[in-house]
């Protein structure tokens, strides 16, 4: 069963331990609550009924969220070897947690969660509407991660032991000192550390944390709204993606021996890698509308796909073959969940 060689612990992530309450939902239930079909929010106080709504009138699923999360078990299913991944995020202590934590386990992942008594793990409501899915995620406990947990020594040995980094551009609504840390110790360490732009209301009203972030980030993940929320935030141009990837990759960064990776995805059009002065472009196969159960972790599965070998030192190549592998399967399947055993070739 055991197909990779890669130590325990080597990479570490931080983010939102969110449950997916996910239905199929008319129109009008976006309408009624302001949303669009394809939206990533943050719940507001009018938002809050929506839980509620979900689950008593549309046979809502619960299934293991958090866009971080998703990511690591992700790249724990195709590594077939346990705790290579390690996650820190804050849950409640609730009936939430323990299924957040066992999908996690489950799955290999390792995770150390802050626990906070008084508030209850977070939720993503998964509006789904034909093939768009709209988020609407009431973080509650989630929001409440502090630095001190990474400052207790087990967990610091952790980080201090992990040769990879990963952390949510969504992360930055919660904790930016977190981050900051992180990035430090993996430039310290001449480690890579890893991000995503995670959604347009990051770039939108988050721009100050994520540029302060950004000349640690090693490698950039997002998609097509993300990169033009970001080039309009930025007063850029926008409209064309290459060039926006391009402006991306030259933003400061700490150290030059490294140059900036960004990684653009679009749907089922290609993958662009872009590195300096070239774009790569990588074929997605396209799945028949029959085939698609819900979107929903995509591009968090792509993400998951693609650490799943650069892990293991594997080319860039191979890691964005493996990133649209993993994304095509969990588009086969509800949320961000898979089934049976990886089939990744190299
Ligand atoms: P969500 O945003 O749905 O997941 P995602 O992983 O970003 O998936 P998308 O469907 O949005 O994909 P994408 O647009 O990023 O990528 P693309 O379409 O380019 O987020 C889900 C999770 O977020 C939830 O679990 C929730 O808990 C969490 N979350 C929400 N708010 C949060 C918060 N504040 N904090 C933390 N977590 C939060 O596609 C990517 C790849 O997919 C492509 O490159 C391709 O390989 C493949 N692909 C896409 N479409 C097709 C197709 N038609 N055919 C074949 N392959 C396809
Ligand atoms: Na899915």
């Amino acid at each position: 069963r055991i197909s990779s060689n890669v130590r325990e612990g080597i990479l570490v992530g931080c983010g939102n331990p969110l449950l997916d309450i996910s239905a199929v939902v008319p129109l009008d239930f976006l309408q009624r609550y302001s949303m669009n079909e394809d939206d990533a929010i943050l719940a507001e106080d009018r938002h809050m009924p929506i839980y509620g709504e979900l689950v008593e009138g549309y046979r809502a699923e619960f299934l293991a969220g958090g866009s971080v999360q998703n990511s690591l078990r992700i790249a724990q299913w195709i590594l077939r070897q346990p705790k290579v991944a390690v996650f820190f995020g804050c849950v409640g202590e609730d009936r939430y947690a323990d299924i957040l934590k066992e999908k996690a386990s489950s799955a290999g992942l390792d995770v150390h969660y802050q626990v906070k008594r008084d508030v209850p793990t977070g939720t993503c409501a998964v509006l789904i509407t034909g093939t768009h899915r709209s988020l609407c995620a009431n973080l509650a406990a989630a929001n409440n991660f502090t630095i001190d947990h990474l400052e207790e020594p087990g967990n610091k040995a952790l980080v201090e032991n992990a040769q990879y980094y990963y952390i949510s551009g969504f992360f930055l609504t919660v904790n930016p000192p977190s981050i900051m840390q992180v990035a430090a110790t993996a430039h310290a360490k001449q480690r890579p550390f890893l991000m995503n732009l995670s959604a347009p209301f990051i770039s939108q009203f988050y721009m100050a944390p994520l540029l302060a972030v950004l000349p640690y980030v090693d490698i950039i993940f997002g998609n097509e709204a993300e990169a033009q929320a970001f080039a309009e935030a930025q007063n850029w141009p926008s409209g064309d993606l290459r060039e926006i990837g391009k402006r991306l990759v030259a933003l400061d960064k700490l150290n030059p021996a490294r140059p900036r990776i960004a990684i653009l995805t679009q749907g089922c059009d290609p993958v662009l890698l872009i590195q300096q002065d070239s774009v790569q472009e990588f074929p997605v196969t396209k799945l028949a509308v029959h085939e698609i159960v819900d979107t929903n972790g995509a591009g968090d599965a792509f993400v998951g796909g693609f650490l799943s070998q650069f892990v293991q030192g594997k080319s860039l190549d191979v890691c964005i073959r493996c990133g649209n592998y993993a994304a095509g399967h969990i588009i086969k399947n509800p949320g961000c969940t898979y089934s049976g055993e990886p089939e990744f070739v190299e």
